[in-house]
């Protein structure tokens, strides 16, 4: 299989990058990880960026010269996805419009319900039921792009944010590779 090159925004602990990077191992799975950008040299799972020997960045997008630097390393490497990956940073229009090609997010709650931040404790003083994770396209205006796929999980009574975010999180590593293999299937 032709695997297609992808770059992944992180800016924090980076457990989605890492589960990216197991699946990115596997022979039939649709893209490489060639490049990994941080808004923030603090960001954990720049670790992972060194382990696995991926290039990588700390980035402020927000500047000129960085974008057009940036622009061109996405060109010398073939990238043709972007994969935010708990990236706190919005993307504006322009960033998208120029980049012309897929860029996907992960988001902890089941979109459109919950869209921005704080989304476990916003689930649990509503007394919800069920929640999860949703992967879908950057588009901009926040966490409102297509949707690709969405992963549920039940709320117990003795679900507290902690534990929310631990069964959130384990459905989002299955729910952004399977993204990734249907958007090339
Ligand atoms: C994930 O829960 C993701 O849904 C959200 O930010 C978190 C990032 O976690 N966008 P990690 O850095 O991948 O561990």
């Amino acid at each position: 299989m032709v695997k297609k090159n992808a770059c992944v925004f992180i800016s924090g602990a980076g457990t989605n990058l890492k589960a990216l990077l197991k699946s990115s191992r596997e022979y039939n799975f649709p893209i490489n990880i060639n490049y990994i950008i941080s808004n923030t040299k603090q960001a954990k799972g720049l670790k992972l960026a060194k382990l696995y020997k991926i290039p990588f960045r700390v980035l402020d997008l927000n500047k000129t010269a960085n974008l057009e630097f940036f622009f061109k390393e996405l060109q010398k490497k073939k990238i043709s996805l972007i994969c935010l990956a708990g990236y706190m940073r919005i993307l504006n229009k322009n960033f998208i419009n120029r980049f012309n090609k897929k860029i996907i997010n992960i988001h902890p709650s089941l979109l459109p319900k919950y869209k921005g931040l704080d989304t476990f404790r916003k689930v649990l003083k509503n007394n919800e039921k069920l929640t999860g994770c949703t992967v879908h396209y950057v588009n901009n205006r926040l966490d409102s792009g297509k949707i690709i796929l969405k992963k549920k999980i039940f709320i117990e009574s003795s679900d507290n944010e902690k534990t929310l975010k631990t069964k959130v999180q384990a459905k989002e590593y299955r729910a952004y590779s399977e993204s990734i293999i249907s958007i090339f299937r």
